[in-house]
């Protein structure tokens, strides 16, 4: 019998919750802010790592914001995207549905069209190449106005051949879903796939809210609606899902540590979550590492990686004929280990 570990490595998983600036390795970072001449506040790779300790959200997100300076042209989109697919594929990541954050970017005048042109052709390229199909989701940055997410929102317009759903994310506290309301029902006029952050910093009103108020198909995070019985009760009831994502709510100190993690909680009241990696390149592993660490540290069996790999596909925004070649893929893996 092999180890779970294995097990888990050779699973075909979907990833529905991977911000690709989240995925910038120091290495590219250091290295693309020597191609475009970004100064950084770290002389090396290992420096830099060393400086990714986290108190909240918050602190993660002041680091990571800053290092998107160093994305500058089509082709360091390119790069970073590329980067992510090939890892993901190594890991056997056969679906990804990638948030990408442009107002980070073009608030630092890079255009709409240089960051979606360069993800866009990383994405075709793992279509043929590494045997990965991919969708996009735009995200909104929440602690910036509505407003702003209109003006970027219009920019989605033009590229919506490209871009499957709209997200929301940054900073939960502070900035309610009410915010994003007709921004929200915008979406769903167009006929975006919506999904957004919450009860990840957020109490479970916040995902009481996000689910009322912007009717999203997918929670990202949710982690804290177990507070909330009858919230956990219409979650299992609808399948609605969460998509969670283990080191990070580790290393943001959402939980003090991964024994604590409420996974198998969730796992045990039905609720529909999947496994995801969030930021990988910060919160020291990719989705592999996420469920190996949790399947450690909370003693999750074959049986629960199978629901959760199958969840993810299940999750997925991909049309029920391809989900079900996907979860063949599963039966098939499961049968011949
Ligand atoms: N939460 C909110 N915003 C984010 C995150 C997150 O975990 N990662 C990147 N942007
Ligand atoms: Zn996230």
């Amino acid at each position: 019998m092999e180890s779970l570990a294995d097990f888990i490595a050779g699973m075909p998983k979907a990833e529905l919750h991977l911000h690709i600036e989240g995925t910038l390795e120091p290495e590219l970072m250091i290295a693309l802010g020597r191609r475009n001449g970004i100064s950084l506040p770290y002389p090396d790779a290992a420096t830099a790592r060393k400086a990714y300790n986290f108190s909240d959200l918050q602190s993660f997100l002041d680091i990571y914001y800053r290092a998107t300076a160093v994305l500058i042209t089509q082709e360091d989109f390119y790069d970073l995207t590329i980067a992510y697919l090939k890892k993901a594929a190594s890991q056997n990541v056969r679906h990804a549905e990638i948030f990408f954050d442009p107002q980070s970017h073009t608030a630092r005048g890079i255009p709409f069209e240089t960051v979606i042109s360069g993800i866009e052709r990383a994405l075709l390229e793992a279509n043929s190449s590494l045997n990965i199909s991919t969708k996009l989701i735009m995200c909104i940055l929440r602690h910036l106005s509505e407003k702003e997410g209109f003006e970027i929102f219009d920019k989605a317009f033009a590229w919506k051949h490209w871009i499957a759903g709209i997200g929301l994310d940054s900073s939960e506290r502070g900035n309610p879903a009410e915010k994003f309301m007709n921004l929200f029902e915008l979406a769903h006029q167009e006929g975006f796939l919506t999904v957004a952050h919450a009860g990840e910093e957020g109490s479970a009103d916040s995902v009481r809210q996000t689910l009322d108020i912007l009717h999203v198909t997918r929670i990202d995070h949710g982690v804290h609606c177990m507070e909330d019985d009858a919230l956990v009760a219409e979650l299992a009831e609808k399948q609605i899902p969460l998509t969670v994502c283990p080191l990070s709510n580790v290393r943001l100190k959402v939980f003090e540590s991964m024994k604590q993690h409420n996974l198998k909680a969730m796992l045990q009241k039905g609720l529909c979550v999947t496994v995801n990696s969030d930021d990988p390149a910060y919160f020291g592993g990719y989705v592999n590492e996420n469920y190996i660490e949790a399947a450690k540290a909370l003693q999750l069996d074959e049986k629960d990686i199978i629901q959760l790999a199958k969840n993810s596909f299940t999750a997925s925004s991909l049309s029920s004929i391809h989900k079900q070649l996907y979860l063949t893929e599963i039966d098939r893996y499961i049968h011949q280990t």
